[in-house]
Parts: structure tokens; C-alpha cells; sequence
């Protein structure tokens, strides 16, 4: 038999492993090796920096402090870091631009508050504490990512899409090689991502594996989300109905008689309690003026 002390050491041992485990989780940012080497577009002078102040002085100095004066907000578990400090500087740029784009816990996600470029913009302005920094530009032009045309085709026979980028230059077409590729079906909650991420060949496509029991709306179509990262035409989104999913009849959760539907869509029990109830609020109010009227003629003669 298990004894009581053994079940309480295990209980305490564990309890430290998960509070250990913590400590060291506000040290290490799980980032993916082709995002902490991704680079800036944006060069980091005295006037991006300048830019990044302003954009760092509204959205993360309240919880970060003024880089190198060491007054982070102290309150906040764990402590939001001096970013003009070692641990911070001697990440990548493509580190800081993930934490910052990710957010973790605390640390809140600016990937919808601030664009690409303001993120970048900010980082130059955590560089310009960094006197021996120096910056390795990317090659990207995001003003090219007009010229991207992303094609699919899907294959039936063996359930793939075949995801095509190319971009339209005017000395001609260029296919996108090694660019990462991400395929997504809008779901109602969100997006689902379809297969991994990949990479496309010296053809420029990659081949994504769809699964054969996706439902999709009354006539089967999916929405499709593709989000191509390429070093030199930049980011590009992509998204296009597929008829591919299994038809699905089934009604919207709007489309029924129910409580939490419109007046019109009311359940019939609904309507005729209330409808009914009126009616005699009605009935009773008519007959009290009735007998008022009466009164009043009594009261005349
Ligand atoms: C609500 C408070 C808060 C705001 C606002 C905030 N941060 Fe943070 N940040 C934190 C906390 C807390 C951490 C530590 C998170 C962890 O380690 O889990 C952190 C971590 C970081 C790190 C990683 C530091 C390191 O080297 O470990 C960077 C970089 C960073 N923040 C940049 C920014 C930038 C840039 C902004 C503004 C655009 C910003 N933060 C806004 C709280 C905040």
C-alpha cells in the first residue's frame, strides 16, 4: 500500500517541478529557426529609430520603462525586461520581431496593433541602445507583393492542392521558389490550417495533403486562406472559395425557429403565449372602460 508521506513528497516534488518549470519559461521564447533568422527591410538609421520611439513610447513604456533607466513596471509577473539590456540584445531581430508580433502571457501580441513595418520600426528604435549592433538588411521589397498571383488546383484524385506562386514582372513571370507557404479553411471559429507549412520547390508550388471529410457549406465549398512568405516579394494573403469540402444541409444556427432568434424567428410557442397574453391584457382593459362608461352613464341620469 502507498503510504500518506509518499503521496504528500510526490504532490510537494511536483508542485516545485511546475513552479521550476516557470521560472525558467520567462527566459525561453520557443521561436521557429526560419522566423528568428528572418531580417528587417526597413534600415535601422536615426530616422526609423525615431519613428520606433514614438511608436514605443505609447504601446511599451508603460510596462517596459525607458530603455537603460531600469523602471520596467516591477509589479507584473514575471517582470517585463530593460530591452537596452543583454538578454534582450543579443536575440536576432527576427527573435524580437516574433516576441513581439506573438506576444506571450503578459507580454501582449502586436500583430493587429501595430503593421509590419512598426514592428520593425520599434526594433530599430531597441537597436539604437546597442552601440555595437549591426543590422543585416533582408532582401524583401514589400511593395513587389502586388505583383504575386497565387494559383490552386486541386486534384481529386489523390486530395491535394497544388499551391502556384508567381509574380508578374514586367521582364516576365518569376517563380517563387523557396518561399513558405501556409494553407488555412475558414472555419466558423477561426482558421484551420491544412497540413504544414511548406516550402515551394524549384517550380514554385508545394503540394498540400486536404482531408477527404472537411465539411463545407450547403454546396460544399470551402473558404481558402493561403499565406505566402517569400525573402523578396514579402508577405501576401490569398483566399479563394473551393468547391471541395462535404456538402453540409445542415440550417445556420440563425436560420431556425428559436429563443435567441429574431422576432420573426421566434419559436411558435413564443409567439402565441405572447400574442394571446396581449390579446387578454387587451380584453380586460376594454371591458374595465366599458364598466367605467356604464358608470358614467348611471352617474348621468
Ligand atoms: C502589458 C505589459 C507589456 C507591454 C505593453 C509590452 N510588453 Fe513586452 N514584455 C512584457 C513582459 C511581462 C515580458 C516578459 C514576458 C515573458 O518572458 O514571458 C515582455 C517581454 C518582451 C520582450 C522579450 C524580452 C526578452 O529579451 O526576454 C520584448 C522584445 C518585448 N517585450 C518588447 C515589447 C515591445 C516592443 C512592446 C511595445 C510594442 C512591448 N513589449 C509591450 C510586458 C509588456
Amino acid at each position: 500500500m502507498i503510504s500518506t508521506n509518499k503521496i504528500y513528497t510526490t504532490i510537494v516534488i511536483a508542485v516545485f517541478t511546475v513552479l521550476l518549470s516557470f521560472q525558467s519559461y520567462s527566459q525561453n521564447w520557443d521561436i521557429p529557426a526560419n522566423k528568428s533568422s528572418k531580417n528587417s527591410y526597413i534600415p535601422f538609421n536615426n530616422e526609423t529609430a525615431k519613428a520606433g520611439e514614438a511608436i514605443y513610447t505609447k504601446n511599451c513604456q508603460s510596462c517596459h520603462g525607458n530603455p537603460g533607466k531600469a523602471n520596467s513596471l516591477k509589479t507584473l509577473k514575471p517582470v517585463p525586461p530593460d530591452l537596452s539590456e543583454k538578454q534582450t540584445q543579443s536575440r536576432t531581430d527576427g527573435d524580437l520581431f516574433y516576441i513581439i508580433t506573438t506576444g506571450r502571457v503578459v507580454m501582449p501580441s502586436f500583430k493587429i496593433v501595430l503593421s509590419e513595418e512598426e514592428r520593425w520600426k520599434v526594433i530599430a528604435f531597441i537597436r539604437s541602445y546597442n552601440k555595437s549592433y549591426v543590422q543585416v538588411l533582408s532582401k524583401t521589397d514589400p511593395s513587389k507583393s502586388k505583383l504575386v498571383k497565387i494559383v490552386l488546383d486541386f486534384n481529386a484524385k489523390n486530395n491535394k492542392i497544388r499551391v502556384y506562386a508567381k509574380a508578374n514582372e514586367a521582364s516576365g513571370v518569376v517563380l517563387l521558389k523557396d518561399a513558405e507557404i501556409m494553407l488555412f479553411a475558414n472555419r466558423y471559429f477561426g482558421k484551420l490550417q491544412i497540413d504544414k507549412t511548406l516550402t515551394t520547390n524549384s517550380e514554385g508550388y508545394a503540394d498540400f495533403n486536404f482531408p477527404k471529410d472537411l465539411p463545407g457549406d450547403k454546396t460544399g465549398n470551402i473558404d481558402i486562406v493561403v499565406n505566402v512568405n517569400d525573402e523578396l516579394y514579402g508577405e501576401i494573403e490569398h483566399q479563394e472559395k473551393l468547391n471541395i469540402g462535404i456538402p453540409t444541409d445542415k440550417p445556420a444556427l440563425n436560420e431556425q425557429r428559436a429563443i435567441w432568434n429574431t422576432l420573426l424567428k421566434a419559436p411558435i410557442w413564443i409567439i402565441v403565449t405572447y400574442t394571446s397574453l396581449i390579446l387578454l391584457v387587451t380584453l380586460v382593459l376594454l371591458y374595465i372602460l366599458n364598466t367605467l362608461r356604464k358608470l358614467k352613464k348611471i352617474g348621468d341620469k
